[in-house]
């Protein structure tokens, strides 16, 4: 059984990953329309990345015999900017899930859930990964500013090689 706390708490993490999804499809898109067509195949990814999230949590609630309630999702903005803005907003919005998540973590260990406290484990390890690889190309935007648009398209061009 699922402590009913928890299951709210995990209907709502499921809601937040398939806006994250939601927001990355959209970012996607949009890079799409700049000719960006590396930062929109990453974001592609990111956005398939979050769906997973969102399914995992899904089994998960499932395993544990609990009830899975899909809420409303919000529509994400059309426009995001420069490329760096665009991955400001990834960090941004990263950093906010971790904040989530840890929220999760801590209504699981209020309750005294273990089992959802080692399956949530995977999750803030995973907002780690995410963290760090906005980060990473945050940082990167960053050193070349919007002056050269030659290296944009390098970088550009780079996370179009993303697996
Ligand atoms: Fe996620
Ligand atoms: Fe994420």
């Amino acid at each position: 059984m699922v402590n009913p706390k928890l299951q709210d708490a995990i209907n709502s993490q499921i809601q937040a990953e398939f806006y994250s999804a939601y927001l990355y499809l959209s970012m996607s898109a949009y890079c799409e329309s700049q000719n960006f067509t590396g930062f929109a195949h990453w974001l592609k990814l990111q956005y398939q990345e979050e769906t997973e999230h969102a399914l995992k949590l899904i089994g998960y609630l499932q395993e544990r015999g609990g009830t899975v309630e899909l809420k409303k999702i919000d529509a994400p903005p059309a426009e995001f900017g420069s490329p760096l803005q665009v991955f400001e907003q990834t960090l941004a919005h990263e950093q906010h899930v971790t904040s989530l998540i840890h929220q999760l973590y801590e209504t699981a260990a209020a309750e005294k859930d273990y089992a959802a406290q080692i399956f949530l484990q995977w999750f803030i390890t995973e907002q780690v990964e995410e963290e760090a690889s906005a980060t990473a190309v945050v940082e990167r935007l960053r050193i070349i500013g919007d002056k050269s648009p030659g290296s944009i398209l390098y970088i550009d061009k780079e996370l179009g090689k993303r697996v």
